[in-house]
């Protein structure tokens, strides 16, 4: 039982046995703390129910704790490879007792499982306590029997253990191991207590306190527990030796990577291995966890320990990339307790490719222009800031990279020439954007931009976190607080809000003072500024006072997040069904994934047919109920392209981009083929396809020229667009009482119908007119006037319509001859005039209509000599129109 795995075991089950609940470990980027930058010891995920802020299903919890110590304050970086026990990765065994038991219990079971449980010889062990905790040192006393010179008093810090400037604190008791005098070192509180001899294994820290920000303390109202076993401690000490990295994990990963380099893993490159096995584990946990390597926060702390590791493999001989080889032995040795790691293994090793293929091809040139530096200096001077900061600016080389290669020469780096070659480049930086005509409010993102570097965005990965408000800004300036009833925009260090971009929206929701939740800031939108690094909150302040550097929890609307992202997904598939059906030419022209709708203009000259439209949405479906994982990983933009990604045309993408797969073809032979839809997408997406849940396509329309534009829903609102059309249905079905198939022909029918009752009713009053019938004013004899045969007729029931062909059917009648007939179609009147062929050199039919026209209150009116129309608002007139057309055959 010397096995880090089964020491793991050994520990949770133990304290699983006493009561405590088994919790995961939390993920390396802390949701519930708004400063520190990676989980550091396994209290970060309790540190609220220490404080009595929440309360849990449990009281006792025992954790297998994921801790990185590489940014912040607690930084090992440099000394990793070159000690014992330095990591930039560790994990941490830990039992948590929230106001349930304590000191009493707390020290009977650590002696416990030390000396039982993992066999630890008793006459090894000695103990320290805080200098006047005599209740802790009775206890020792008493259960584990040790003698006065075995619990050693100390009156420093390092027997008070605080989670920060504030939070909970507590006196703690530490357990240490004497590895006996082969090694140097004197037993804690001596004055050679850093040597190697005597090694603490475990922490408990009696957490009573609260220490807040005016350095006051107050007695917390329950008193808990929090324990912290280094777990490479310990294997070490159980396999004999009190170095970290001859334990049966570390060596297998040093041992991995000698084989890769077909190196000694003990000779020259020894510090190189440790080096490597070191960054191996944090740089593919914290990949593991979503942090992706960039230029700020916690993306470049990622990105120093890859550089850093992979400067040790061209050291140790790697002519290749090599860290991504060596990630199957960490799977293997890790995979079963933490699962994370083997669902990311192709993403960690994807990105530790990338990023040491491109860090390859510097290196060369950065190692050399240092040697060129280094050649024309002094023996012994500090590397100039100016030269430290062109191999950082030009090639890459993160400080301390430079730092660790100038190491082993014995030198160093002028720090401060650093920082101020930084700090010229940035006002240099400034002086471009206020010269680049950007909205005048614009320079304030950018400002802010240069003050705090980018946002870190944890919404891949998460809906809620806490944050420290950096800055705040109101009408374009920024402002120091805004109060209930304000609006404005927050920006805070890191957010789980999508900033809108790529089609998607921005999220909502809300932010909570830490201090009191009852302060409450509503998010109305999220935009990226400041060149899109910087993410700002658009809040309305519903109450309380919002200033830096508040600390606050940060809630996403979840329900409204969730409707994005299956709106966001489905429209990758839509995308794939349209080049599938209408070809590759089909490529997106612009999108919107909105919570409620998703719209996808592409470039598609005609509309698309029923049947072009049905398969879209049919394929979109299929794929949904495929329920496949959704894929991100990250690579150039090249690799993207080999891969097949589709990227927006014109669009300027960076060094690496985001490539988001999912669906698969089926190949037809019961295995899976390729993927379906590849694209390269900053958005947020389902975790799997079936997330969507539905898809309905609502209209496809013209966008503008060549360019067609489709909208659909997904989800809840698919399945109500579709039930919506299934009730018009039935209603239609019942009017015409016919079901599902006939209702079509049924309405065919009724129109058909319809037309031919139509034309019926039409010929019926053309009947009706013509023989006076009921309503016409009787049989309307035509007179004489200046030689011409005139009909004139007002008429009520038929239409402007039927004037026409009653005028011909007259003009027959009379032979020669001219007609004016005037109907009266609900109070407006219109007015046909027609004048037989033999007769128009005589009279013009216009003329007649032109006569009329006026006294039927209209104007106009118009034609041929043979026939022509008008119409006025007034049929009252119809007598004076008639009179005012018999004056133009009189005259
Ligand atoms: N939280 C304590 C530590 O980190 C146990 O040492």
């Amino acid at each position: 039982m010397t096995g880090l795995a089964d020491i793991r075991s050994t520990f949770l089950n133990y304290f699983n046995k006493q009561g405590h609940e088994i919790v995961p470990s939390s993920p390396l980027v802390p949701r519930n703390d708004p400063t520190l930058m990676f989980a550091n010891s396994g209290m970060v995920q309790f540190k609220n129910l220490f404080t009595g802020v929440e309360t849990r299903d449990y009281k006792r919890a025992t954790t297998a704790q994921k801790c990185v110590r590489a940014g912040g304050k607690h930084n090992d970086l440099d000394n990793v490879g070159y000690t014992a026990r330095h990591h930039t990765f560790f994990e941490m065994l830990g039992n948590f007792s929230f106001g349930d038991y304590f000191k009493s219990d707390a020290i009977p079971f650590a002696w416990e499982l030390v000396t039982k449980e993992l066999d630890i010889p008793k006459d090894k062990l000695l103990v320290t306590v805080y200098h006047t905790d005599d209740e802790a040192a009775d206890i020792w006393k008493k259960v584990a029997g040790l003698s006065d010179d075995r619990i050693i008093r100390i009156p420093t810090s390092d027997n008070f253990w605080q989670m920060g400037p504030t939070g909970p604190c507590g006196p703690c008791t530490e357990i240490f191991f004497d590895h006996g005098d082969k090694f140097w070192g004197g037993p804690p509180g001596s004055p050679d207590e850093d040597g190697d001899r005597f090694i603490e294994i475990w922490n408990l820290v009696f957490m009573q306190n609260e220490q807040f920000e005016d350095g006051t303390r107050r007695e917390l109202d329950a008193q808990s527990i929090d324990t912290g076993m280094g777990i490479e401690r310990v294997a070490a000490l159980l396999q004999g030796t009190n170095d970290n990295y001859a334990t049966d994990l570390m060596r297998a990963l040093i041992e991995a990577s000698a084989h890769a380099t077909s190196t000694d893993p003990d000779g020259s490159g020894k510090t190189h291995h440790r080096v490597i096995a070191d960054h191996l584990r944090s740089t593919s946990f914290l990949i593991a966890d979503g942090v992706m390597p960039s230029n700020d926060g916690r993306g470049y702390v990622l990105r120093r320990i890859m550089r850093r590791a992979m400067r040790h493999a061209h050291l140790a001989g790697a002519k290749d990339p090599l860290m991504h080889r060596l990630v199957p032995e960490l799977v293997r040795q890790m995979g079963e307790a933490y699962p994370e790691l083997r669902q990311a293994q192709a993403l960690i090793e994807e990105t530790l490719k990338l990023e040491e293929t491109r860090f390859l091809q510097t290196l060369d040139r950065g190692l050399k222009l240092l040697d060129e530096e280094l050649s024309g200096l002094p023996e012994d001077a500090a590397l100039p800031g100016e030269a430290a900061f062109k191999l950082y600016d030009t090639f890459g080389f993160p400080l301390d990279l430079t730092q660790d290669a100038l190491r082993e020469k014995g030198r160093t780096v002028d720090t401060d020439g650093f920082d101020s070659a930084m700090a010229e480049q940035k006002a240099k930086a400034r002086a471009a954007w206020s010269g680049s005509g950007e909205a005048a409010d614009a320079t304030v993102w950018f400002d802010l931009a240069d003050q705090h570097g980018a946002t870190d965005f944890l919404g891949y990965d998460t809906e809620q976190a806490e944050g420290q408000i950096l800055a705040i800004v109101k009408d374009g300036v920024q402002v120091p607080a805004l109060e209930a009833g304000e609006t404005g925009w927050i920006v805070t260090n890191q957010t789980p809000f999508y900033g809108e971009s790529g089609g998607q929206v921005g999220d909502t929701g809300y932010l909570r003072r830490l201090e009191n939740e009852d302060d409450m800031a509503r998010v109305t939108d999220t935009q990226k500024m400041g060149g899109g690094k910087v993410f700002a909150h658009q809040v309305t302040i519903e109450a309380g006072r919002f200033a830096a550097p508040d600390a606050v929890a940060l809630e996403v609307d979840h329900g409204r997040r969730s409707t994005i992202r299956a709106n966001h997904s489905a429209t990758h598939l839509l995308h794939e069904a349209l080049r599938e059906a209408l070809g590759d030419h089909v490529a997106q022209r612009g999108s919107l994934n909105a919570p409620d709708r998703l719209r996808f203009d592409f470039s598609h000259s005609a509309a698309l047919s029923a049947d072009e439209l049905a398969r879209v949405e049919r394929d979109v479906n299929a794929f949904i109920r495929q329920n496949t994982p959704v894929e991100t990983r990250i690579m150039t933009p090249d690799d993207a392209r080999a891969l097949g990604a589709q990227a927006l045309f014109g669009e300027k993408y960076g060094d690496e981009v985001r490539v988001v797969s999912m669906g698969r073809k089926s190949t037809g032979k019961g295995q899976d083929g390729q993927t379906y839809s590849i694209e390269l997408c900053g958005g947020t997406h389902v975790m799997r396809t079936g997330d969507i849940g539905a898809f309905a396509l609502t209209s496809e329309t013209a966008s503008s020229s060549g360019v067609r534009r489709i909208e659909a829903l997904t989800g809840d609102a698919a399945m109500q667009e579709l039930r919506g059309r299934d009730m018009r249905l039935s209603e239609i079905e019942g009017l015409l009482k016919v079901s599902g198939d006939e209702v079509v022909g049924r309405v065919k029918a009724v129109l058909d119908e319809r037309r031919a009752l139509q034309n019926e009713v039409a010929q019926l009053r053309r009947d009706l007119a013509m023989s006076g019938g009921a309503g016409q004013g009787g049989g309307v004899e035509a007179k004489e006037i200046g030689g011409i045969k005139f009909l004139a007729q007002a008429l009520t029931g038929v239409s402007g319509k039927d004037l026409p062909s009653l005028i011909d059917q007259y003009k027959d009648q009379l032979g020669s001859g001219a007609v004016l007939l005037i109907a009266d179609t609900g109070g407006k009147a219109a007015v046909a005039a027609g004048v037989t062929a033999d007769l128009t050199d005589k009279v013009s039919a216009v003329d007649l209509v032109r006569a009329a026209v006026p006294e039927l209150g209209g104007k106009g009116g118009g034609g041929r000599p043979d026939m022509a129309q008008g119409g006025g608002a007034d049929a009252s007139g119809a007598e004076a129109a008639i009179k005012a057309a018999e004056a133009v055959l009189g005259g």
